[in-house]
């Protein structure tokens, strides 16, 4: 059994590329590990500037997570702000941290970049969150001793980071925390959006995991098809056919992308593509309309979470306390 450690911002609404490209396969993986997931509320405050915002958007993930299937018994899930311990290990840890290592950073680099290019100071509009995220994130990780972090190959770097930290560390002060690996899943697909390219909130091209059925259909109808009739043959690897293949089992894929060769309309593709899609979100959209209107429930869950959280992340900041010479914690 292994740990593992993975977190996600809460800067927007769920789609179905995050159900397929993130949240499932943190439940596959869960299987059989100790896994720990949290909403990185902190790490989110450079993008979320609005305290009902940041509380809005913390709440909804949450609950997208519990109607997406996250059993609590089997997860640890809990909210980053819960745990203050992860911002005293952050402090230790920027007392390791080269300055040279955060000016390589892909975010603080692509922003320094953009900068010299607009003829403007290297560092302008850069605060020390963006600048430190990197610290954080590798506090996150160490905190609770977490063997593999799943991640996008965005996130790589950060976790290669979190990697070099643990290692300062155990060279100074001795074996303290386990090395952190990302495990990137190169077998996740890329799910497209409404236009073909990769579906992003940044491109406006989502399909929103638990929309009302009337919007499902109407965003169903903007996805960009060409201009063949009905009756002429279609692509069967087209963006209807692939979101297909995410929602109907192996048999309907096959008879529809059978169906498509043989000519079927674009507009009649689109109503089975909704039918496929809406029998498989309704019951989580029912749940998450639940949570959404019991917040506390959902803030029960973090609350657990968070004890649960907290006592693993007090015994290892207790062990680094004692390497660096500061006492332990009070119980
Ligand atoms: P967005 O691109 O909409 O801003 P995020 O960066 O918040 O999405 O993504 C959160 C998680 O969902 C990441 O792990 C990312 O890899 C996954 N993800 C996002 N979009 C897709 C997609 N189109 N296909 C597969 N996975 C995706
Ligand atoms: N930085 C990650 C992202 O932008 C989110 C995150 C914060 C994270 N802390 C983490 C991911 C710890 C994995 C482990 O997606």
């Amino acid at each position: 059994m292994d740990r593992i450690l993975t977190a996600i911002k809460p800067t927007g609404i769920m789609h179905i590329g995050n159900y397929f490209g993130a949240v499932k396969p943190l439940f596959q993986m869960s299987e059989g590990n100790e896994t720990f997931f949290f909403i990185a509320d902190y790490h989110a405050l450079n993008f979320i500037k609005s305290a009902e915002e940041l509380k809005n958007n913390s709440q909804m993930l949450a609950a997208a997570y519990l109607a997406c299937g996250l059993d609590p018994e089997k997860i640890i899930f809990f909210r980053q702000s819960d745990v203050p311990e992860v911002f005293e290990l952050n402090w230790i840890l920027s007392n390791i941290t080269p300055k040279g290592l955060m000016n390589r950073a892909h975010a603080y680099k692509a922003m320094v970049e953009q900068n010299i290019e607009n003829g403007l100071d290297k560092d302008s509009n850069v605060n020390m969150g963006l600048y430190n995220y990197p610290i954080l994130m590798a506090a996150d990780i160490l905190l609770y001793n977490s063997k593999y972090v799943p991640v996008g190959l965005d996130q790589k770097q950060h976790c290669e980071i979190a990697r070099d930290l643990a290692q300062y560390f155990n060279n100074r002060y001795g074996e303290t925390f386990v090395l952190p690996e990302p495990k990137i899943e190169e077998s996740v697909a890329v799910i497209p959006g409404l236009d073909g390219r990769k579906m992003s909130k940044s491109y406006n091209n989502t399909i929103q995991m638990f929309c009302s059925e009337k919007d499902l259909q109407k965003t169903i109808n903007r996805i960009v098809t060409d201009s063949r009739l009905p009756g002429e043959p279609k692509n069967d690897d087209c963006t209807l056919a692939q979101f297909y293949s995410l929602f109907g089992t192996k048999e309907q894929t096959e008879d529809y992308k059978k169906r498509l060769r043989e000519g079927l309309g674009w507009g009649d593709a689109k109503k089975e593509l909704f039918v496929v899609m809406n029998e498989y979100i309704s019951p989580m959209r029912e749940k998450y309309n639940y949570y959404m209107s019991n917040p506390q429930e959902v803030e029960k869950i973090l609350q657990e979470g968070s004890i649960k959280a907290r006592r693993i992340a007090r015994k290892v900041l207790n062990k680094v306390r004692k390497k660096i010479g500061v006492c332990k914690l009070a119980d």
